[in-house]
């Protein structure tokens, strides 16, 4: 764990040195948890999100997109229950000064022992090899039963005070935490305030106060803005049901324990979709919509077993059924992206705060219904960061030198190709010039002459370019070049005239794309 731990600051500061991620207004030491993306980290978010843009809008005929302004009606979120709803429990250490999130200090000891379970089984396997039968292993092995009963009991208590009658049930909370001995990870005590709520959205003043000002808000979802549109989109595009809205937005939060890094932000990017269908779909569209968000995941090629679906136990009053998509960090697995059946509640509740009628004619049928709605929702930032740590590393070479390499997919790498003339003489910067101006209107080159060779594709590993493109002597002669692959380093003579049908497809969205047909 400590050494993932290791390995998570390094990709922070490797984000930082090599132009991808730098704090917000870092020359004042930063604002927390909001951060600034640099030269490289805007080309890696910009393609992730043509990613997800171009296989709602472009992949599926009946899903378009809309871009809604941040600032929204405030009646917006009292319809949307966030004025009442939209909270977090807090709790205190007296000692220590820090604020806690008690929901979190309660799932991180249920993970607690089902780490435990996990490590015992694995113990185990490695005793036993082909002949270890887990399920026995867990019905018979005391340890394992003994975590198993903790973690079933907390689990129980835990619902019980989530799903209290009239909200959560603060105390109970405290309770628990105190029960289980649960210290405060900085000062090791347990001297606990009580738990309270605190609403989570940021507000701010609209008009002067002369002219009556009104408290409107950050918008703490992109959703509402799509829920509201609802109507406009469905007329003007003459948009018949099931039908998608996509869209690409800021989202805001005031998140109390605001950590690792790009996870828990502040101020941050969310790309949500809202499919809406008639009623009694749901669960059709809901086993549909989890499949294919999957699958545009796993398309990434990280390998299946960084990804899980984590159910909902808790759903939200208006929900029948959630889940999260979750992908192994190295600080373990951890929601990128939910999936939500949101029954029909936020169009109703617009309907009845609005007072406007927010219905389907449904032609087929001769009836009128407020449709239901399956929401994607997927956090920009969370996407960016799984990419980045997935993709980096620290490799040992067989000369006994060590690199350090971002394996990112080619099509979401901020530069694709690098061009760099072997010295400053004999016409080879101006060849490599020539070459990058004849490539870049096709994808993102970029020109280096400064050091020597070695240390240039170094430079461009850090960066995740996948090709690299030498100009030397030979060049002048035959108008070929040494081509370098950065995940093999493997280096080939080709003609400058192919350098473009070679490259542009491994690097275009487009061939990301085709594969999830
Ligand atoms: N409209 C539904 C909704 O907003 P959510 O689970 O609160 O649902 C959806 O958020 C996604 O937005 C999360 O899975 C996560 O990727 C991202 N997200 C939420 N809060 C975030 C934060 N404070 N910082 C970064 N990303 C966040």
């Amino acid at each position: 764990m400590a050494q993932q731990e290791d390995v998570f600051k390094k990709i922070v500061s490797h984000c930082k040195e090599y132009g991808f991620v730098f704090p917000s207004s870092d020359i004042y030491d930063g604002l927390g948890a909001v951060y600034d993306y640099g030269q490289n980290g805007v080309e890696l978010k910009n393609n992730i999100k043509q990613y997800w843009w171009q296989s709602m809008v472009l992949l599926h005929e009946n899903i378009v997109g809309i871009d809604a302004a941040i600032f929204m009606h405030p009646t917006t979120w009292k319809a949307s229950g966030h004025v009442d709803a939209f909270n977090d429990p807090l709790i205190d250490n007296r000692d220590s000064k820090k604020r806690y999130r008690a929901d979190v200090l309660i799932e991180e000891q249920m993970a607690k022992y089902e780490d435990k379970i996990q490590k015992e089984i694995e113990k185990a396997q490695k005793r036993f090899g082909d002949a270890f039968d887990e399920a026995q292993f867990r019905a018979t092995n005391a340890r394992v039963l003994e975590n198993q009963e903790k973690f079933d009991a907390l689990h129980k208590r835990y619902q019980e005070v989530m799903n209290a009658e009239g909200g959560i049930d603060l105390e109970g909370m405290k309770q628990i935490i105190l029960d289980e001995g649960i210290v405060c990870p900085i000062s090791g005590t347990r001297n606990w305030t009580d738990v309270r709520q605190f609403n989570l959205m940021f507000k701010t003043e609209m008009g002067s106060t002369a002219d009556g000002a009104s408290t409107i808000y950050l918008r703490p979802e992109t959703a509402q803005g799509i829920f509201v549109n609802y109507l406009n989109v469905q007329k003007t595009g003459r948009m018949k049901l099931p039908f998608g809205i996509a869209q690409i937005g800021k989202a805001f939060r005031n998140e109390i324990v605001a950590r690792q890094f790009i996870f828990r932000m502040r101020e941050f990017e969310q790309m949500e979709m809202q499919f809406f269908i008639k009623p009694g779909t749901e669960l059709d569209w809901f086993a549909k919509w989890k499949e294919t968000r999957m699958k545009w995941h796993q398309n990434l090629g990280f390998g299946a077993e960084n990804y899980r679906f984590h159910d909902h136990d808790k759903l939200a009053h208006y929900a029948n059924a959630a889940t999260d998509i979750e992908f192994h960090m190295p600080f373990g697995f951890k929601e990128v992206e939910g999936i939500h059946s949101r029954t029909n509640f936020d169009l109703s509740q617009h309907a009845k705060y609005s007072g406007k009628k927010i219905e389907y004619f449904d032609p087929e049928t001769n009836e009128s219904y407020t449709p239901y709605v399956i929401e994607t929702s997927i956090g920009v930032d969370r996407m960016f960061l799984s990419i980045m740590c997935h993709s980096y590393e620290e490799q040992q070479l067989p000369d006994g030198q060590t690199r350090t390499v971002l394996h990112l997919p080619a099509a979401l790498a901020p530069v694709k190709l690098a061009v760099f003339p072997l010295t400053k003489k004999d016409g080879m910067p101006e060849k490599a010039q020539e070459i990058i101006n004849d490539l870049r209107f096709h994808f993102n080159c970029k020109y280096e002459e400064k050091d020597q060779i070695g240390k240039r594709y170094r430079r461009m590993d850090a960066i995740g370019c996948p090709y690299c493109v030498t100009v030397d002597q030979q060049t002048l002669e035959d108008n070929t070049v040494t081509l370098r692959d950065r995940d093999t380093m493997e280096q080939r003579r080709v003609a400058i005239s192919e350098l473009r049908g070679i490259i542009e497809d491994q690097v275009s969205i487009t061939s990301l794309l085709k594969k999830l047909l």
